[in-house]
């Protein structure tokens, strides 16, 4: 009896030690991250969605730092030196690479500037961010004196600038839609063997789908993965929700490993932290990122006409100017599923009312103008990535809504104008590139004025009032 509770308080005590924090607290020192929220607090209508905002917005501003969880503990016999869980730092300074991440300590430091079109840029919370917030996503080598002497610098990663969230609670509900109607196609396919099934949803062809009886034919999927799952967010059309791409902001960028992805109570990089983002404090920010404004259009002299010639030439092949939503309603879901947008829904949003005050359609919808089809393409050799991956020459299509405040431009940010962005336009949107450069001087001008008059909200989230709390630094 006493040799078993000895021996297992000595195995408490190995584990303690194994685990033990790789920082000493210091005096003085304290979690940035207040009032934590769990998700029974979210669902048990004690808070009404503005105050879940604000909590989300509190999540989305808070820096971060070594108490809250920042920062992994890095073991050079794990193999995997890249993994969210274990990357190295800068010379051994225990904090930041900056190259595929830890590189920031708050979700505001790459999405704070409202709009680049005025000197100064307007900040504000949620928006975008300049070339240096770019995200450097896993390079294993950058040759950066050109050694090899081609001309550039070689770079086997990502370089990812930022895009903003305004309007993505619509992006997502009409993704849902797509989604849930690609499914029931993809079921129209299985109980009609060897007959070819078109996957067509709001005007948006992916290609087409068979069954043979036994097996799916992918082969003629298009745009989208195989488990014909809309996901619009991400340059590369990766996530299907903001929550879904924030499990891995949390990681990459700052080392904080949500419960919902390690496990609960479990320390999932070593740093002596568990529970570093809860399953509430994810869904507050899944709230706050979609419950924001959207763009605006601001007609300006020329930009009717210009809409017009942004069709003529194909823009809107890709850049589709409307996507509807035939619901008003916005679900939240936790455990969420991306084939089945309909399970676990804890909340539910009207998407016309404020502050996203989406336009209603005659059906009981709404109406977005994201100038986009929630698709990728492939852009040809001039924009096409060298991370190796099947989607290198892929993007999913920009959202244009905005355009005029976001500068600098494209996956990298290398168009510093708009004229620029459309002149890198390659692979599937060849044709239109060619189309527009083949326009008069005023009608270019015209097609830049329409881009011109696609403004990002004014004043975003300041709804939600004072700030909440000061930090310790
Ligand atoms: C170091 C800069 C940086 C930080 C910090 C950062 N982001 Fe981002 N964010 C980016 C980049 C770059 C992208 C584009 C990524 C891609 O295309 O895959 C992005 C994309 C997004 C998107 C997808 C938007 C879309 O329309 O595709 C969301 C949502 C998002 N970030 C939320 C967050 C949240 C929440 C945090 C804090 C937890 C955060 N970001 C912190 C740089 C950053
Ligand atoms: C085949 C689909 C397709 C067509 C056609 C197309 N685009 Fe694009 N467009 C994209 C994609 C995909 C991106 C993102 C590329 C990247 O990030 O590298 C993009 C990016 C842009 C951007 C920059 C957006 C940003 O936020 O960085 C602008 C501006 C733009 N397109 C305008 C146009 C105009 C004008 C036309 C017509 C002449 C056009 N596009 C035709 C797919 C298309």
């Amino acid at each position: 009896m006493l040799g078993t509770s000895k021996s297992s308080f000595l195995a408490v005590v190995a584990v303690v030690a194994f685990a033990a924090p790789s920082f000493a607290q210091l005096t003085g020192q304290n979690a940035n991250l207040g009032n934590r929220l769990t998700q029974t607090d979210i669902t048990n209508g004690s808070m009404n969605l503005k105050q879940i905002r604000r909590e989300g917005r509190r999540i989305f501003t808070t820096p971060f730092n070594k108490v809250d969880g920042h920062g992994v503990t890095y073991d050079v016999n794990n193999p995997d030196h890249t993994d969210f869980t274990n990357r190295p730092t800068l010379q051994n300074n225990g904090t930041f690479l900056r190259i595929n991440g830890l590189d920031a300590q708050t979700c505001l430091e790459c999405h704070g500037v409202v709009s680049n079109s005025s000197i100064p840029a307007e900040l504000g919370i949620g928006g975008v961010a300049g070339a240096a917030g770019n995200a450097i996503f896993q390079p294993k080598n950058i040759d950066v004196d050109d050694s090899s002497n081609n001309g550039f610098a070689d770079f086997d990663g990502r370089f990812i600038n930022p895009p903003f969230l305004f309007g993505a609670g619509g992006i997502e509900a009409v993704g849902k839609e797509m989604t849930t109607d690609l499914q029931a196609l993809k079921q129209q396919a299985f109980l009609n063997p060897n007959t070819v099934v078109s996957l067509d949803t709001k005007g948006i062809n992916f290609g087409s789908i068979s069954y043979d009886g036994s097996n799916f034919d992918y082969s003629n999927v298009a745009g989208i993965d195989q488990d014909l799952v809309v996901r619009p967010f991400g340059r590369k059309g990766e996530f299907f929700t903001t929550r879904d791409f924030d499990r891995g902001a949390m990681q990459f960028h700052f080392g904080m490993q949500p419960e919902e992805v390690v496990g609960s109570g479990v320390d999932g990089d070593n740093d002596g932290v568990v529970d570093e983002i809860t399953i509430g404090e994810l869904s507050a920010l899944h709230v706050f990122a979609n419950l924001q404004p959207k763009p605006e259009i601001k007609p300006r002299p020329g930009s009717g006409y210009g809409m017009v010639l942004f069709d003529q030439i194909g823009c809107t092949e890709c850049h589709r100017p409307v996507l509807t939503a035939d619901s008003k309603y916005h679900t939240f879901s936790f455990p969420d599923v991306p084939t089945d947008p309909s399970q676990n829904v804890y909340l539910t949003a009207n998407l016309r009312t404020s502050p996203m005050n989406f336009s209603p359609t005659p059906g009981g919808g709404v109406a977005l103008f994201p100038f986009a089809d929630l698709k990728r393409h492939d852009m040809g050799p001039g924009l096409t990535e060298s991370f190796g991956g099947a989607l290198d020459a892929q993007f999913t299509t920009a959202r244009l809504w905005g355009i005029a405040d976001t500068a600098p431009y494209l996956h990298d940010g290398r168009a510093l104008s708009l004229a620029e962005a459309i002149d890198a336009h390659g692979g599937e949107a060849a044709q239109a590139r060619t189309n527009f450069t083949n326009l008069s001087n005023s009608q270019q001008l015209a097609v830049l004025a329409l881009l011109r008059s696609l403004r990002t909200p004014r004043n975003p989230n300041m709804d939600l009032g004072p700030f909440q709390q000061n930090v310790n630094n």
